[in-house]
C-alpha cells in the first residue's frame, strides 16, 4: 500500500488523515478524490497543497468513469472512503443525496476496486448504523444494523454492500465505526463546532430537546490514527469500532466548551428536538483495542482542544459562516428560535 485514494478527503475527518498520513509516511503518495460539496474546503488541506505527494481531482465517487480514470491514471492500490453526506438534520430535511452518495456512490467505488484489482478498499462508517442504544448495553460489531435517521441508513447500507463485496468477490475490504469526531476543520452545523462559534460571537446555543443525549466525543486525530491501524493490521472482511467508551451529555460537553471559552450559560438555549433523536449511542471497542489502540485525548481534553482550535481560527470558520450556511442555519433554526 503507498498509493492511496482517499475519497471525501477535502471534508473533516478526510483532511484530518491526510494531513496525518503524509506526515507519518513519506513514501505514501495521497491522492485526494472529492466533489467539494458545501462541506469540502482545500482550506483543510493547505498544509500539503505544495507537497509532491500529494493530488486533488475534483469528482463526484458516483461518476464511473472518473473514478476508474483517476485509479488509472495514478496507479491507486488503496481506496479510504470518507465521502458521503455527513449532517443527521440535512439528512431529515432532504435525504437524496445521501442516499446517492453513500449508498450509489459506495457501489461505484466497489465496483471499481473489484475491476481494477486493488489492494484494499477501507470504508468509514459510524456508530449511528447500530440505532439508539439503551443504557447498560454497548455495540459489538457483529450486531444487527438498526439505523433510524436518513443519514444513518444511508451509512448502514453502504456497509451492507461492502461486506456483500467481500462475502461475494472476495474483495479486500475492511470497515471502521466511528463515534462522534471533534477537532480542527469541522464544518460549524456539527454541534461542537456551532457551539464553540455561536459562543464565541455571543450568539445563542440551540440546545434540541433536554439536552440530555449521549454521545462519545473523540479527538479526531485520535481517530485517523485507528483508521491507520485498521489499514495496516486489520483482518479483511472485518469491522472495527472505534470509540472513546467514554459518554457524555450533550449539555456537559456545552457547559464545558463555554468555561473553556469563558462565556455564559445564559447563551444555552432549549429548542425543539430533532425528529427521531437517537438518544444514546454507546460501542464496545475491545477489538480495536485488542488491535493496539488507544485514544490520546479523553473526551474532556478533546473538548477543550477544539474549543481552543476555533478561538485560534476565526479565518477557517467565519467565511464559512457567512456563506452558504447563512440558509441552511435559518432553514434549520429558524422556527425553533420562534417556538422557543
Ligand atoms: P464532511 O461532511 O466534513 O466531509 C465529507 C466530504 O465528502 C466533503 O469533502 C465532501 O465534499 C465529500 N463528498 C460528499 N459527497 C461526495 C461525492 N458524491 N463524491 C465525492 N466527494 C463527496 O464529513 P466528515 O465529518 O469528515 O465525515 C467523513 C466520513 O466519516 C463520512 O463517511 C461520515 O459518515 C464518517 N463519520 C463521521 C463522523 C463524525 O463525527 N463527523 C463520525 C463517524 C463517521
Ligand atoms: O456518531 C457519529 C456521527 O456523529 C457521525 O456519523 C455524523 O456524521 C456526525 O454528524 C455526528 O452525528 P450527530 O448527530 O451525533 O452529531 P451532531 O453534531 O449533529 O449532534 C451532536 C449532538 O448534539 C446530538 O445529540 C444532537 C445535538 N445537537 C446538534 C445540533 C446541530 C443539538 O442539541 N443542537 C444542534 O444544533
Amino acid at each position: 500500500m503507498k498509493n492511496l485514494m482517499v475519497t471525501g478527503g477535502a471534508g473533516f475527518i478526510g483532511a484530518n488523515f491526510v494531513l496525518y498520513m503524509l506526515q507519518k509516511y513519506p513514501a505514501y503518495r495521497i491522492v485526494v478524490y472529492d466533489k467539494l460539496t458545501y462541506a469540502g474546503n482545500l482550506d483543510n488541506l493547505l498544509a500539503v497543497q505544495a507537497d509532491p505527494r500529494y493530488h486533488f481531482v475534483q469528482g463526484d465517487i458516483c461518476d464511473a468513469a472518473l473514478v476508474e480514470r483517476t485509479i488509472q491514471e495514478q496507479a491507486i492500490d488503496t481506496i479510504v472512503n470518507f465521502a458521503a453526506e455527513t449532517h443527521v438534520d440535512r439528512s431529515i430535511m432532504n435525504p437524496d443525496a445521501f442516499i446517492q452518495t453513500s449508498v450509489y456512490g459506495t457501489y461505484v467505488l466497489l465496483e471499481a476496486a473489484r475491476k481494477l484489482k486493488l489492494e484494499r478498499y477501507h470504508q468509514i462508517s459510524t456508530d449511528e448504523v447500530y440505532g439508539h442504544i439503551p443504557h447498560g448495553f454497548s455495540s459489538k460489531e457483529t450486531d444487527n444494523l438498526a439505523p433510524r435517521s436518513p443519514y444513518a441508513a444511508s451509512k448502514a447500507s453502504a456497509d451492507l454492500l461492502v461486506n456483500a463485496y467481500f462475502i461475494t468477490y472476495d474483495l479486500p475490504v475492511t470497515i471502521t465505526r466511528g463515534s462522534n469526531n471533534i477537532g480542527p476543520y469541522q464544518y460549524p452545523e456539527k454541534a461542537v463546532p456551532l457551539f464553540a462559534t455561536n459562543a464565541l460571537d455571543h450568539e445563542p446555543l440551540p440546545v434540541y430537546g433536554d439536552g440530555r443525549q449521549m454521545r462519545e466525543y473523540q479527538y479526531v486525530t485520535d481517530h485517523c490514527e485507528a483508521i491507520d491501524l485498521v489499514l495496516h493490521k486489520g483482518v479483511l472482511g472485518e469491522t472495527y469500532n472505534v470509540g472513546t467508551a467514554v459518554e457524555m451529555e450533550n449539555i456537559e460537553m456545552i457547559a464545558l466548551l463555554l468555561q473553556t471559552l469563558d462565556r455564559p450559560t445564559s447563551l444555552i438555549r432549549y429548542v425543539k428536538d430533532r425528529e427521531g433523536h437517537d438518544r444514546r449511542y454507546s460501542m464496545n471497542v475491545d477489538k480495536i483495542r485488542a488491535l493496539g489502540w488507544e485514544p490520546n485525548h479523553t473526551p474532556h481534553e478533546a473538548i477543550i482542544e477544539t474549543a481552543r482550535w476555533y478561538r485560534d481560527n476565526e479565518w477557517w470558520w467565519r467565511k464559512i459562516k457567512s456563506g452558504e450556511f447563512k440558509a441552511y442555519y435559518e432553514k434549520q433554526y429558524g422556527h425553533r428560535w420562534q417556538e422557543a
